[in-house]
C-alpha cells in the first residue's frame, strides 16, 4: 500500500489537509473495521510530531475496550465517565486537556504523557468509541488539532461500523 508521505513541520491546517488526503486513500474500497482503524492509527503515528501514544478505544458490553493503536501497551478497559476518555465518550464531545495532571481521574497509561486529545466516534447517532491521542508535553494540541482530528474522526466513522454497533 502506497500512501502520500507526510512532511513534519507544515502549517497545521495543511497537515492536516494532507492526512484527510491520505485517510481517504487508505479507505477507499475497504469496509473491515479493524483493518481501516489500524491503518488510520498508523498514520496518525506516521503524521503527527510530539506525540507518544495514539488509537481506538471502542464501545464494547458496555465500556471503553482497547482498539489498534500506536505506542506502549496501554490500560485494555476504561468505564465510561472515567478518565479522558471515558469522559469524552459520556459526553460525546472533544476533550483537549493541556494538562493531563490537572485533569481530574485522568488515567496515566503511559507516565510520559502529558497532554491529550480524545475524539468521540459516532456512527449513525451511537457512540462507537473514542481516538486518543497522548503527547509527552503539555499544551500539545490546540484548536487547530482539535478541527483536524475531528474531520479525520469524521471521515473514518463511516468505515468502523461493526455488526451489533
Ligand atoms: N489517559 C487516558 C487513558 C488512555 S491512555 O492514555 C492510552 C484517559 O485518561 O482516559
Amino acid at each position: 500500500m502506497q500512501t502520500r508521505s507526510i512532511d513534519h513541520g507544515l502549517p497545521k491546517p495543511v497537515l492536516y489537509g494532507d492526512l484527510a488526503t491520505s485517510l481517504a486513500a487508505l479507505l477507499e474500497g475497504e469496509t473491515d473495521p479493524l483493518a481501516n482503524l489500524a491503518n488510520a492509527s498508523a498514520l496518525l503515528w506516521a503524521a503527527l510530531e510530539r506525540i507518544n501514544w495514539c488509537g481506538f478505544y471502542l464501545l464494547r458490553g458496555g465500556e471503553l475496550v482497547l482498539g489498534p493503536f500506536q505506542g506502549k501497551p496501554a490500560c485494555v478497559r476504561i468505564p465510561l465517565g472515567k478518565g479522558v476518555c471515558g469522559t469524552a465518550a459520556a459526553r460525546r464531545e472533544t476533550l483537549v486537556v493541556p494538562d493531563v495532571h490537572a485533569f481530574p481521574g485522568h488515567i496515566a497509561c503511559d507516565a510520559a504523557s502529558r497532554s491529550e486529545i480524545v475524539v468521540p466516534i459516532v456512527v449513525n447517532g451511537a457512540l462507537a468509541g473514542v481516538l486518543d491521542v497522548d503527547a509527552p508535553e503539555t499544551n500539545r494540541f490546540d484548536d487547530a488539532d482539535r478541527a483536524g482530528l475531528e474531520a479525520f474522526v469524521e471521515a473514518l466513522a463511516p468505515r468502523v461500523r461493526w455488526e451489533g454497533l
